[in-house]
């Protein structure tokens, strides 16, 4: 079954003890944090301060997706604040070889992160360094989007890489999942399902993080 990794950028803000309660509750494995700078990325989120309170609040993982620009001049203060997987974006990492090590020296798992139109193929001489593998199925920056269909494709060519080259690392999939399509895209070999809006939107979100998890 794949891990849940409920995306707090959809959560309410003002109660944002209750939403951690909720997935502490729930069969989520891990909580997924979305960093947004206005640069790498159209939108700001939130950051270190808001990541530290969460961690404080919960024993599950911390996923940290960075969708900023230079992430090596931050990664000492994502894991000091908390973090357990640091993700950065592969468009945003000119030496993403140190970027990977950095992370791991740090004691974080290291995920790279995949734009949309980002190629597979440029992850063949890193993907053996990295834990994890963040393929966007939107075009990062805001939640609520459309899925783009092509990542199925692009997660079998995912899968087909890992297998060869280290099985182990994790595909996570970030952007609109949803109870319709969920199936598909775990069935094209998925490890790790990022959702916001479904979950934090849905009237019941324990429920519907079980509904992922088991469909
Ligand atoms: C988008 C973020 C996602 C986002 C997903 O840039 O990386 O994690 O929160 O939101 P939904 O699940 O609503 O598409
Ligand atoms: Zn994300």
């Amino acid at each position: 079954m794949p891990i849940i990794a409920p995306s707090f950028l959809a959560s309410n803000f003002l109660k944002l003890a209750d939403e951690v309660n909720m997935v502490n509750t729930s069969e989520a494995e891990w909580l997924h944090l979305d960093v947004m700078d206005g640069r790498f990325v159209p939108n700001i989120s939130f950051g270190l301060p808001v990541i530290a309170a969460i961690r404080k609040a919960t024993k599950k993982i911390c996923d940290v997706h960075l969708m900023i620009e230079e992430p090596g001049k931050y990664a000492e203060a994502f894991k000091n604040a908390g973090a357990d997987n640091l993700c950065v974006h592969i468009e945003a990492c000119p030496h993403l070889h140190r970027n990977i090590q950095q992370i791991k020296s740090l004691g974080m798992k290291a995920g790279v992160a995949v734009n949309p139109h980002t190629p597979i193929s440029l992850l063949s001489d890193i993907i053996h360094e990295v834990d994890l593998v963040n393929l966007m199925s939107v075009n990062p920056g805001f939640g609520g989007q459309k899925f783009i269909t092509y990542t199925y494709e692009k997660i079998r060519q995912l899968r087909k890489l890992i297998n060869e080259r280290k099985p182990g690392i994790l595909i996570e999939i970030d952007g609109g999942v949803t109870l319709d399509n969920v199936a598909e895209i775990v069935a094209a070999g998925t490890d790790v399902l990022v959702a916001g809006s479904t979950v934090f939107e849905a009237k019941d979100p324990v429920a519907v993080i079980k509904q992922l998890k088991e469909a």
